[in-house]
């Protein structure tokens, strides 16, 4: 048994993985301070003698030196994220994104943990190329846009990380994640599935920017976890880059189409400038594939489930939680 703290813990994907974690056996440290994650999310964990929440900031030293020590993995995934909340904040992007990793990976460093970094598909800004390896150019737009803002922040970490590695030995694995749905994700920063599913749930047109013609791999959150957590197990990915996620494009439009297909609720598709939703600063990414063989060659899996089942899933949470309100 380990004791792991996950910073974020209270999010969409970190409380899939405290929950896996115990399954496994590990203790759970929870850190969140709730800005976009819930209390809902972990509640049902919370009565496990196992686990621990810390509600608080990964922005404040004290109790970040106060929570690491006595842990053996860190898991962390406490960020400013989500496209919209990255657009209209661009300075919590930065400051949540990059001083409180150097913070953490500092006292990793003294404690020894493992460390488990979550990074983004969005650290390869708009490279051109068709699929994306660990190893292409980041390339991003100018710095008078906004949301360059988090793959950059994201890459400094990267940054950050590789070099601690490199100098002081730091044991540490990092991911890049590609679109990760499934329940508990929420849509109000700017996430694509839960929004679509909301609005086809309530009757509403589904909003595509542009033309939908963007593409997208969507990947289940319990199978990235599994990941993960299969990454910090493998000596072999200590001090390496994983792009983690689906790779089966999907373009938006078709997503749209999925979601009124499967929820079966017969809403038209309103078609929306992106500078309408964003504003005029924003620019976005055609399209986004990785090349899995890094992380197949590694794990020997990649996750593999199938779109529409987890939209099926996600459409009977999100059911059941509009029918709770
Ligand atoms: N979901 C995806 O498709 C995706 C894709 C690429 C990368 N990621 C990365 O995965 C990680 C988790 O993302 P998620 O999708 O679960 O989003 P999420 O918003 O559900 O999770 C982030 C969590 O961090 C917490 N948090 C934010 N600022 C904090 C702070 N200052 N102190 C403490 N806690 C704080 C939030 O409350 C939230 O619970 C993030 O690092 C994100 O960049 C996610």
């Amino acid at each position: 048994m380990q004791r792991c703290l996950v910073t974020g813990g209270a999010g969409f994907i970190g409380s899939h993985l405290a929950e896996r974690l115990l399954a496994l056996g590990h203790e759970v440290v929870l850190l969140d301070d709730l800005s976009t994650g819930r209390r809902a999310n972990i509640e049902h964990l919370l009565g496990d003698p196992r686990v621990t929440f810390r509600q608080g900031s990964i922005t404040d030293p004290v109790l970040l030196a106060d929570v690491v020590p006595g842990t053996d993995v860190i898991f962390h995934f406490a960020a400013a994220v989500g496209v919209r909340l990255v657009a209209d904040q661009p300075a919590r992007t930065i400051e949540t994104n990059i001083y409180p990793t150097e913070a953490l990976l500092r006292l990793a460093i003294y404690g020894g943990q493992r460390v488990f970094l979550a990074s983004t598909s969005e650290v390869y800004g708009k490279n051109a190329k068709e699929i994306w390896q660990e190893g292409d150019d980041l390339v991003f737009g100018p710095t008078t846009k906004p949301r360059w803002a988090y793959g950059c922040s994201k890459a400094i970490d990267e940054f950050l990380a590789l070099a601690y590695h490199q100098t002081h030995g730091l044991p540490v694995v990092i991911g890049r994640f590609f679109n990760v749905i499934g329940p508990r994700q929420v849509g109000h920063y700017g996430m694509v599935v839960p929004r679509f599913v909301e609005q086809a749930l309530r009757g509403e047109p589904l909003t595509v920017y542009d033309d939908g013609g963007q593409v997208r791999c969507f990947a289940d959150v319990r199978e990235v976890v599994e990941a993960v957590i299969g990454l910090m197990e493998r000596p072999d990915a200590i001090g390496a880059v994983f792009n983690i996620g689906s790779d089966q494009p999907v373009s938006i439009r078709e997503l749209a189409e999925r979601v009124i297909a499967r929820t079966g609720c017969e809403v038209p598709i309103r078609y929306v400038p992106y500078a309408e939703a964003y504003g005029h600063d924003f620019e976005d990414v055609r399209r986004r594939i990785p090349d899995l063989g890094r992380l197949r060659a590694t794990l020997g899996w990649v996750p593999s489930r199938k779109i529409d089942e987890i939209l099926d899933e996600v459409i009977a949470w999100k059911r059941a939680e509009l029918s709770s309100q």
